[in-house]
């Protein structure tokens, strides 16, 4: 039982225990009370007509001597009356007297020679009470000088006694009643009190203003100073200690969250396998920036990655949980497959994630499509990876990282079922203003959902703010904008931004050729003239990415600057991405249209000013690529971070190449070194393209130096251990809170 319980309870009892004591002593004492009023009443009424009734006596007047007696029952409280002589016998009664009660009963009995001895008679007096309570019956001697007449005996109505016993108890308990609650009413307010001086006390004692210290505060000081170092190491941890690698990030997540495996929520895994023609496997590495990022966490904290199953042999690789050893030849983490039908993954993925959150949240012309079926699948699709990691799930205070937009409601899910894990989410896309993301129909839900979490990411502050505010219009909640935190259900969610990055240093760079090498392999691959300049993109063939601009730009730098035809060639590596959505296909058809007709408008015999290869790029290749590039051209119209300019910018340890990026990506925030562009404005981004090969190799250096340096502090390690010692601050302050109250309450 609560100490407060254990008061209220041990209150009560004490008050009850009080309430039948006073109520027995009231009821015994108003008794006595009533009783000896009655019998002095008795007394009086006799007194009053002796004269008369031994008048009566004498001339033995029976008819006077009844109306006597009429006389005196004319009081309400006196029922009857008889006259009895000194032998006991009855002279006269009235006509109700008991004829049970006869005067030999009531009478004295005296010895026969005290009988008519005054003096015997004049301490005698009889006041005793029938059965059934509320009748009482009197007698008292009638003397009249030395001479004895007899007693006269009264039946008294006690009833009234009992109505106001009754009313007095009433009272009383009334009073009880009321004095309790004053009584607790100023208990409680003592308390508060007494907890208001407690809490100054205790916070002038915690901030050293105060020496005196109280003795029952120094347990829970002690466990409040722990918890303050804890969060002060943390503030520390992440800012010092150096670049953030592999190790430190494992490091962090036992320390701080006492977490030996993480489990990651990702749509798409990071190894698929696949069958070859022949048969044979092969591993494919999926080209997605959420897979580059978390990946390297993965493989430096260990633990479960759940995922869809989406490769033709992916079945045939894993064991009866479903579960494969991943990376290939080195594992060190697991993926746990779940399998989707055709019907699921058409409404959840490609549906509900892909034709509807996927374009609402990019601002890239391409109108969202929602229906109800799609939803129907993602929800239930959401559902089943929430029970895959209750499955997995060792603990009751896991640390999972739910990531996407292909997982809104997971954490929501998984909060209702482990109240206590730690549940990171990152959204890897933008967020929309309120009015765009109420486009969605279930945007409540998308809200909500989200809010399981403990801490939900963007990768800007631009992209939380706008969070922030759908959750302020659309939900019961609150909203801390100091903290950055929504409240809702007493629970707080951190809304924060992360922005993503790159492993670092990177194991697909360490395992590339040097940049000359690359370069002449790639030359001799594209047949381009050793004093030829190579410019590459390298994207999922997706509307967002602004491909058609990029080509777009390349034309006009041609029609600008036409001393580069025949000498500038740009390769674009685009792989195909969610092909079975018709405005992907589209894009398709019109890519490649446009590439015929620029091509057609410069080309000459031995060149083309635009190499297109719409195949899937394994990460070496790419690698190569960026490595062999004079640019690198991100033109997304709308990007959360975009991870290319990253990894352009890590594969360039030659300190060489230079980066033209789209301002409308997470990463101009970051990178300010490139050359920022709008890729809608084609002049503004030829020049670029124009600028950047014109630029001195120096001052190459000096920008991809700068952004490099950047890149390699706030790296992938950096991203995930922010994310991870930010929860871990949040638990201890969520201890704190759960300390004090738990103190308050027994106080
Ligand atoms: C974006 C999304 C990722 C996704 C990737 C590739 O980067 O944020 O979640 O994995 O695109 O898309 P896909 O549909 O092939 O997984």
């Amino acid at each position: 039982m609560k100490p407060t319980l254990r008061f209220v309870a041990a209150w009560l009892a004490a008050l009850l225990v009080l309430v039948a004591f006073a109520w027995l002593a009231v009821t015994h004492t108003t008794r006595t009370w009533f009783e000896k009023d009655v019998a002095l009443r008795a007394e009086l009424a006799v007194s009053g007509a002796r004269r008369a009734l031994i008048g009566g006596l004498e001339t033995r007047d029976t008819h006077g001597l009844q109306e006597l007696l009429t006389d005196i029952v004319r009081d309400e409280r006196i029922l009857a009356a008889s006259l009895c002589n000194t032998d006991n016998r009855p002279i006269v009664a009235t006509p109700d007297f008991p004829r049970t009660l006869g005067c030999a009963e009531i009478g004295p009995h005296l010895h026969e020679d005290d009988a008519l001895d005054a003096s015997a008679w004049t301490s005698w007096r009889k006041f005793t009470e029938l059965p059934g309570g509320d009748v009482h019956v009197s007698a008292s001697p009638l003397i009249g000088g030395d001479h004895v007449y007899g007693f006269v005996v009264l039946v008294h109505d006690l009833s009234f006694a009992a109505r106001r016993e009754a009313s007095t108890q009433r009272f009383l308990l009334i009073t009880f009643l009321t004095l309790a609650v004053l009584a607790a009413i100023v208990t409680l307010i003592s308390v508060r009190l007494l907890w208001r001086n407690w809490g100054e006390a205790l916070r002038r004692m915690a901030s050293g203003d105060d020496d005196n210290r109280r003795p029952e505060f120094i347990p829970l000081l002690k466990d409040m100073r722990s918890l303050l170092n804890r969060l002060a190491q943390e503030e520390n941890a992440e800012q010092h200690g150096g670049i953030w690698s592999p190790q430190r990030l494992k490091l962090t997540l036992q320390r701080h969250l006492h977490g030996e495996r993480l489990i990651a929520v990702a749509n798409r895994e990071p190894y698929i396998h696949n069958y070859n023609a022949d048969g044979s496997i092969r591993v494919l590495h999926p080209a997605s920036g959420l897979v580059s990022a978390l990946e390297p966490v993965m493989r430096a904290c260990s633990g479960v990655w759940i995922g869809h199953g989406a490769g033709s042999a992916d079945r045939e690789t894993v064991d009866a949980r479903d579960h494969v050893r991943v990376p290939p030849g080195e594992e060190s983490y697991v993926i746990r497959r779940l399998w989707l039908s055709k019907e699921e993954e058409q409404g959840y993925y490609y549906g509900f994630a892909n034709e509807g959150l996927w374009p609402l949240c990019h601002v890239a012309h391409a109108r969202p499509t929602f229906r109800i079926d799609d939803w129907r699948h993602y929800q239930a699709v959401n559902r089943k990876f929430a029970d895959a990691v209750c499955d997995e799930a060792d603990s009751d205070d896991p640390v999972i990282l739910v990531q996407d937009y292909h997982f809104a409601l997971v954490p929501k899910m998984l909060r209702e079922r482990l109240p206590r894990a730690t549940i990171l989410t990152f959204w890897h896309i933008p967020w929309p203003n309120p009015e765009q993301i109420s486009i969605c129909p279930w945007h409540t839900e998308l809200i909500e959902g989200l809010l399981g979490s403990s801490i939900l990411g963007f990768h800007t502050q631009f992209h939380c703010n706008n969070f922030l505010d759908a959750a302020d219009r659309f939900l019961e909640s609150r909203i801390d904008r100091e903290d950055f935190a929504v409240i809702q259900h007493q629970r707080r969610t951190l809304v924060r931004a992360y922005p993503i990055s790159v492993e670092w240093p990177n194991h697909w760079v360490d395992a590339t050729p040097p940049a000359a090498e690359c370069r002449a392999a790639v030359f001799a691959d594209l047949k381009l003239p050793a004093d030829g300049r190579l410019g590459v993109g390298v994207d999922r063939l997706d509307y967002t990415k602004g491909i058609e601009e990029r080509f777009g730009a390349i034309e006009r730098l041609l029609e600008r600057e036409p001393h580069w035809i025949g000498k500038f060639t740009f390769l674009q590596i685009a792989s195909p991405s969610r092909t079975l959505i018709e405005r992907y296909a589209q894009l398709n058809r019109d890519v490649e249209k446009l590439v015929t007709r620029i091509n057609g408008r410069f080309a000459t015999a031995d060149w083309q000013p635009i190499v297109l290869r719409t195949l899937h790029t394994e990460p070496p290749d790419v690698f190569r690529l960026y490595r062999a590039a004079d640019v690198c051209y991100v033109s997304s119209l709308h990007d959360g971070m975009n991870l290319v300019a990253k990894e352009f910018l890590a594969a360039r340890d030659d300190e060489q190449g230079v980066l033209v990026l789209s301002k409308f990506t997470g990463a101009a925030r970051e990178l300010a070194e490139a050359l920022i562009v709008n890729p809608y404005d084609l002049e503004e981004a030829s020049a670029a393209l124009a600028l950047a090969l014109r630029m001195p190799p120096e001052e190459q250096r000096a920008r991809v130096r700068a952004m490099r340096q950047q890149i390699s502090e706030m790296n992938v390690y950096r991203w995930a251990g922010r994310m991870l010692l930010d929860a871990s601050r949040l638990r201890a302050r969520e201890q704190m809170a759960g300390l004090l109250a738990a103190h308050r309450q027994s106080a």
